[in-house]
């Protein structure tokens, strides 16, 4: 007899093709997976991009750890095994958003090799890791919370950079400078790696 486990370890098929799904939006899915310390400049860039695409007639949506942690995600903390939890349930909700066809931004610091490495198996080839490379002396001195601030005050504890790891990406399919350059550049190199990954000179204008 098979137990209620293996019953519900069993997927369910969808009669559609993901050309199906793209063809429709006229473009391609998947998941641009941003990572970077606090104040890199992820939610910016992500915002940014979104407009652009979205103004492109393309399908997208941004999900930013600061709003997750408000429902979702809203009963962990950030400890690693926290991080990881949030990780993972992002990585879910991305990998589904993607499999409707539509164009993730995800921006979350996600600091672990292993917990991205995750939502890469878990997302599959639709994954594109972004490293936004901005030092921690950069993302210090910005500070757009205060919240830097706050932990070198020892007010709030791990925090990534200051009492907690944040591991580079060693091979991210794009680097953005983001310490070193302006915002519309940044934007315009997202926007050139988009194109090319999820084939959006196919879509049509809004
Ligand atoms: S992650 O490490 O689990 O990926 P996530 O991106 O969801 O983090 O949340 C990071 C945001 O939470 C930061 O931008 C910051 O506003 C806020 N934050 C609050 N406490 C911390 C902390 N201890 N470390 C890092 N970010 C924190």
């Amino acid at each position: 007899m098979m137990s209620e486990r293996q019953i519900a370890s069993e997927f369910q098929a969808t009669a559609l093709s993901p050309s199906r799904r793209w063809a429709r939006h006229g473009h391609r899915g998947g998941v641009l997976w941003l990572t970077g310390l606090s104040g890199s400049g992820k939610s910016t860039l992500a915002v940014a991009l979104e407009q652009e695409l979205f103004s492109q007639g393309a399908q997208v949506f941004v999900l930013d750890g600061d709003n997750l942690r408000h429902g979702l995600n809203g009963d962990l903390g950030f400890s690693l095994a926290d991080r990881r939890e949030n990780v993972r349930r992002v990585a879910e909700v991305a990998h589904a958003f993607a499999e409707t066809g539509m164009i993730v931004i995800s921006a979350f610091i996600s600091p672990l090799h292993a917990d991205r490495d995750n939502a890469r198996k878990m997302i599959g080839a639709g994954f594109h890791e972004v490293y936004l490379d901005a030092d921690l002396s950069v993302c210090e001195k910005r500070d757009p919370k205060g919240l830097y601030r706050k932990a070198r005050a020892g007010f709030i504890e791990d925090f990534t950079g200051i009492s907690s790891p944040y591991e580079k990406p060693q091979t991210p399919e794009l680097t953005l400078h983001t310490g070193i350059d302006q915002i519309e550049m940044c934007v315009a190199e997202l926007l050139a790696y988009a194109d090319t990954i999820f084939a959006l000179s196919e879509t049509k204008p809004e």
